[in-house]
């Protein structure tokens, strides 16, 4: 699957965003290492402290969808609001935990329009599940 699907799925998963509080609005597409694609978006919350971010939404749904295919090969990262608009801290512990490899934003000043990140430098050093 190429890059511009999975980051239109992002882009259309942005536009479901529920951020009454913030009206920052996000989309995230998660790209499976067997290539299933599994979309979220932020979804706020009166409580504040309770939203989650599109990145763990789409791998809630990932988690959720198929138990035999939870690695992440990558994840697309789309907010009408800012580009490139980089995962949170949580989220990349939380793609962490699948190991995901790569991210991948919105970037204006490329060509292709988005720029690629190893994840090991979105969070180098990481804790992860098999040191457990
Ligand atoms: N947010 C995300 O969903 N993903 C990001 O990468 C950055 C921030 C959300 C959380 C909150 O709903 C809003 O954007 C403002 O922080």
């Amino acid at each position: 699957m190429d890059l511009e699907t999975v980051m239109d799925a992002a882009r259309n998963a942005a536009s479901n965003a529920y951020a009454p509080y913030s009206g920052f609005r996000v989309g995230a597409a998660i790209l499976t290492e067997s290539g299933a694609l599994h979309a979220g978006c932020n979804v706020e919350n009166a409580s504040y402290g309770l939203g989650i971010c599109a990145e763990r939404s789409a791998a809630v749904a990932m988690a959720l969808a198929d138990t035999e295919d939870r690695g992440i090969q990558l994840v697309a990262v789309s907010s009408p609001n800012a580009a490139p608009c980089f995962p949170c801290g949580a989220c990349r512990q939380f793609l962490r935990e699948f190991g995901c490899k790569e991210v991948v934003v919105e970037d204006p000043a490329e060509s292709t329009g988005f720029r690629r990140y190893p994840f090991e430098e979105m969070l180098p050093h990481s804790f992860g599940p098999e040191v457990l």
